[in-house]
């Protein structure tokens, strides 16, 4: 369902010449599975996330998202795909059901369609106690939860989740862990990037370490874990990108 091919980004910069976001990125994610991109502050976890989402051309390489190419058949991968960016701004003077019904009507799907997808988002979520209330008075939280269902209005078979519970409270952060999981039972899709060890251990089918733009090491916790001789998620992330300092040089 998502195929990656030696996907590389290059971005020109004034100050710091020429940056390689993302460099020769290649592995697949089946519908039923999830692949967790695992990585510091700017391994190329959101390139990577934007280049499957078609809002970045790659520089070389190639990608296929259900079943189509991401820049020849651009529109037909948006179809298929939803796309949780780290920071989207929702209209302060809508309430959370306008704010979705707006996004489900670019996508156009007709009003009773619309109204039955929110009432099932919302039970996921557990949104109906803020549904009808003005974004601009929104917790973090209840602000992820509508970017969320704005995000999967259309009920996409891809779905690609950027650092999802970034700012949220332990208990949000289940929730959304939990509503992940589900989506994936329910055979999408799904591709999760974090830098949290723990959500990749509880989460992902398969886990790409990515560190300056390469992913370092993938496989099953278990076979990340035999591979590094550590049982311990966050001992196996810092020998896959080569000890401390590389780390702290990222
Ligand atoms: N539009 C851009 N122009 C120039 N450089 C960029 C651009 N977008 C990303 N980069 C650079 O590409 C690299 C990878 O950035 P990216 O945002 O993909 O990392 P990330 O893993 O998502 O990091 P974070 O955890 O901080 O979100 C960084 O060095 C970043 O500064
Ligand atoms: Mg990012």
């Amino acid at each position: 369902m998502i195929e990656a091919h030696q996907l590389t980004k290059t971005f020109k910069d004034k100050k710091r010449g020429v940056i390689t976001a993302v460099e020769n990125v290649s592995f697949t994610c089946q519908p039923g599975r999830i692949y967790g991109l695992l990585g510091a502050n700017g391994a190329g976890k959101t390139t990577t996330l934007r280049l499957l989402a078609t809002l970045l051309k790659p520089t070389s390489g190639s990608a296929t998202v259900a079943g189509h190419d991401v820049v020849r058949e651009s529109q037909l991968v948006r179809a298929n795909v939803g796309f949780l960016a780290a920071s989207t701004a929702l209209y302060g003077r809508l309430t959370a059901r306008e704010m979705i019904a707006y996004f489900g009507r670019l996508n156009g799907m007709s009003d009773d369609a619309i109204r039955a997808r929110i009432k099932t988002l919302a039970d996921e979520l557990g949104m109906h106690d803020f549904l009808d209330r003005r974004c601009d008075k929104f917790s973090t939280g209840m602000k992820q939860k509508t970017s969320i269902a704005r995000t999967l209005i259309h009920d996409p078979a891809v779905m690609i989740f950027d650092e999802p519970t970034l700012g949220l409270d332990v208990m949000t952060a289940r929730s959304i862990v939990r509503f992940v999981r589900d989506c994936r039972n329910r055979g999408k899709t799904v591709i999760y990037s974090t830098h949290v060890m723990s959500e990749v251990e509880k989460l992902c089918d398969t886990i790409g370490i990515i560190h300056n733009g390469a992913l370092q090491a993938e496989g099953t916790l278990e076979q990340l874990q035999q591979r590094y001789g550590e049982r311990d998620m966050e001992e196996v992330f810092v020998k896959a990108v080569g000890g401390e300092a590389e780390v702290n040089a990222a």
